[in-house]
C-alpha cells in the first residue's frame, strides 16, 4: 500500500480518505446504482441496523472528495473495506487503492488513462505485457478490467507466459478496473463540464502476486512463521 501510494504521489495524486462506515448514497447510489438494480449483487455488503453500510469499495471516497473539493482532481484513496466472502482469494476485510483523475472536458482520456495503467503495473511488476479488456463498472463508462501477463509462467528467453495453474491456464492475471467516469456520477456530485478517469485494485491481490502467496487468508493471520519472512 505504502508502495503503490508512493507511486502515485510521486505523479502529483492527493491521498484522501472516507469514513468505513458509509451511507448508502455515498457507496451506491452517487455511483450510478440506484436501488435494486442488479449490479448492486457484485458486491456482498455487509449491512447496519440503521442503514449504513461497511464500505464494500473505496469508491465512495471519489464521491466525497469531488463533493468537497473542486475540479481538477488528481487523487488517490487507499483504505479497508469490507465485504462477506471467504476463501482463499477472499477475506471479509481487505485492502483496496482508489484513484480518480477529473480535468476540464475534453482533456484526458481512455488515452490517458491507458498510459498511466501501463506506466504503473510495469513499475509493480517489471518486464509484463498489459492488456485492456472492455468489462463493466456501474460509476465508469466504458470501462475496462486490466490484466498483466502471467508472472508464474513466463518463459525468460521468449517472454511468453504459456499458462499454469496460478493464471487458471490462460497466460493472463487480472490485476485492477478502471474506466472513464460515468456522465451520471459528475452529475450526483453536482460537476458540469468536466471528464475523468477512475481505477480501483485489491492491494491483497497485489500482494499475493508480488511475494507469491498462496492463500490470502494467511496475510491476517498473524503466524510469526509467515510473517518473519517479509522482514
Ligand atoms: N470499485 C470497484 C470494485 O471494488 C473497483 C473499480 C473498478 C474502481 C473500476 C474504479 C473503477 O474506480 O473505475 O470492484
Amino acid at each position: 500500500m505504502a508502495q503503490i501510494t508512493s507511486y502515485f504521489q510521486n505523479l502529483n495524486f492527493s491521498v484522501e480518505e472516507g469514513p468505513l462506515v458509509e451511507d448508502d448514497f455515498h457507496n451506491f447510489e452517487a455511483l450510478n446504482l440506484p436501488k435494486y438494480h442488479p449490479a448492486r449483487d457484485m458486491q456482498d455488503t455487509f449491512y447496519c441496523n440503521d442503514g449504513a453500510v461497511l464500505r464494500t469499495h473505496t469508491s465512495p471516497v471519489q464521491i466525497r472528495t469531488m463533493m468537497s473539493q473542486k475540479p481538477p482532481i488528481r487523487m488517490i484513496a487507499p483504505g479497508t473495506v469490507f465485504r462477506k466472502d471467504f476463501d482463499i482469494t477472499h477475506t471479509p476485510m481487505f485492502h483496496q487503492i482508489e484513484g480518480l483523475v477529473v480535468e476540464k472536458e475534453g482533456v484526458v482520456s481512455f488515452a490517458n488513462l491507458k498510459f498511466v495503467m501501463e506506466e504503473f503495473l510495469t513499475h509493480m511488476f517489471g518486464d509484463v505485457e498489459v492488456r485492456f479488456r472492455p468489462s463493466f463498472f456501474p460509476f465508469t463508462e466504458p470501462s475496462a478490467e486490466v490484466d498483466i501477463s502471467c508472472i508464474f509462467c513466463k518463459d525468460e528467453s521468449t517472454g511468453k507466459s504459456s499458462g499454469c495453474r496460478v493464471c487458471s491456464h490462460t497466460g493472463w492475471l487480472e490485476v485492477l478496473g478502471c474506466g472513464i467516469v460515468d456522465e451520471n456520477v459528475f452529475k450526483a456530485v453536482g460537476y458540469e463540464k468536466v471528464s475523468g478517469y477512475a481505477f480501483g485494485l485489491g492491494i491483497e491481490r497485489f500482494a499475493m502476486l508480488i511475494h507469491k502467496i498462496g492463500d490470502l487468508r494467511s496475510l491476517f493471520e498473524s503466524d510469526i512463521r509467515l510473517l518473519g519472512q517479509f522482514r
